[in-house]
């Protein structure tokens, strides 16, 4: 219904529908296709003139410049479809963000997705005013909905040398009890992107990640590039916590776990709701937590009530106990003291006490921080 809808709105403005291409990228450069823009490459870089001005798809894709995300947040997935709009020479910035603001806020009556416009967050490229202006203009959404963010978050490429370009980007904010408020910059699993619009304008060299590159040039047009990820807008309209459990993918889940016999746990780590981990702590050897729950103890559904770091010098190893209130799955995260994650581990706990052995070559002699989590509330403790 949601791609039904996708592509007769954007029919309606002049579109020509083009199927989804093959999963296998043609363009040399990439292995998969990786996003809608994909199979449009030719008309932006302007090797092959575009046969049509303005196209609009839902495009297969696999997301190898975010497969580390998958399994660690409820909105990364190894396949996903994304709706795209897009534009060869044709209309920019005005009618990208005219677009999206009309088919995210028009009634579902109307053929709209009907989001409530108090919900909707915006993001553009740092030094880009021109499409905060654009914004003000054409939408109804607040200045301190709008926020500035660089290279990293705001500039899109496929990874590769080729179109790339400023972007600006459209979160739906699912609510306090998904995390912090202050918006993307602040949470990017409460503040949900769900459409990129990239302003595809310029040609970037070769380099890596996703800010080390130069910029070579502007492209022989300026390109409207669109993404609307499909999984997780139906994951909002659906009201379901994360990707995997919506309508397409929970028949598959549920089949499995009928034949295996084995229970679905879908958990992943968050920044800690709105609980307090309380430091009880008794020692470098003898650490314990407790958690405490101004909100009240009856949201959490596996209580973590004790976290103990026993590093052991002999093998650079240590073992982690903690004692849960109830059968659960956990994530379990060390980090040194760079940020860097040493270990992190999805945990089927028992109800009681539950050990767990880190390997002795994930660590060296230094300072650790074992982070606990149940999806809702975590334990942090420090160990060296
Ligand atoms: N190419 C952009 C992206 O994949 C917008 O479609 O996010």
């Amino acid at each position: 219904e949601i791609k039904r809808r996708w592509l007769a709105f954007f029919e309606s403005k002049d579109h020509v529908v083009v199927p989804s291409a093959s999963l296998i990228s043609e363009d040399p450069s990439l292995l998969f296709t990786v996003a809608g823009m994909v199979p449009f490459i030719p008309y932006m870089t302007g090797l092959v003139p575009a046969p049509y001005g303005r196209a609009t798809s839902v495009q297969k894709c696999v997301r190898t410049l975010d497969i580390e995300e998958v399994g660690k947040t409820t909105r990364h997935g190894t396949f996903f479809q994304m709706n795209g709009n897009f534009s060869f020479g044709d209309y920019f910035k005005k009618e990208a963000i005219a677009y999206a603001w009309e088919f995210l806020t028009k009634s579902q009556d109307e053929g709209g997705l009907g989001l409530p416009k108090e919900r909707l967050w915006v993001t553009v490229f740092k030094d880009d005013d021109e499409s905060i202006s654009i914004w003000r203009e054409v939408s109804d959404i607040p200045l301190q909905r709008i926020q500035k963010r660089g290279m990293k978050d705001n500039y899109w490429s496929t990874g590769q040398p080729g179109p790339a370009g400023p972007c600006s980007e459209i979160y739906y904010d699912r609510g306090p009890e998904y995390g912090r408020d202050g918006g993307p910059i602040a949470d990017e699993e409460r503040y949900l992107e769900v459409w990129n619009l990239v302003f595809m304008q310029f040609e970037r060299g070769a380099g890596s990640g996703k800010s080390d590159f130069p910029i070579l040039g502007e492209l022989p047009a300026k390109n409207i590039d669109t993404g609307l990820g499909l999984e997780r807008m139906a994951a909002i309209l659906q009201g379901v916590d994360n990707i995997y459990e919506i309508d397409t993918t929970k028949i598959i889940l549920d089949r499995a776990v009928d034949l295996t016999g084995i229970k679905l746990y879908v958990r992943v780590k968050s920044s800690g709701g709105s609980c307090t981990a309380v430091d009880t702590s008794s020692g470098a050897n003898n650490l314990t937590a407790s958690i405490s729950c101004p909100t009240g103890i009856n949201e959490v559904d596996a209580n973590i009530s004790g976290l103990n770091v026993q590093p052991n010098p002999m093998t650079n190893g240590a073992v982690i106990n903690f004692n849960t209130a109830k059968a659960a799955m956990y994530t379990l995260r060390v980090t040194d003291i760079t940020g860097k994650e040493v270990l992190f581990k999805e945990i089927e706990a028992r109800t009681g006490e539950n050990k767990i052995a880190m390997e002795r070559n994930n660590l060296t002699a230094g300072i650790y921080f074992v982070q606990l989590n149940d999806g809702k509330f975590s334990v942090t403790k420090k160990f060296t």
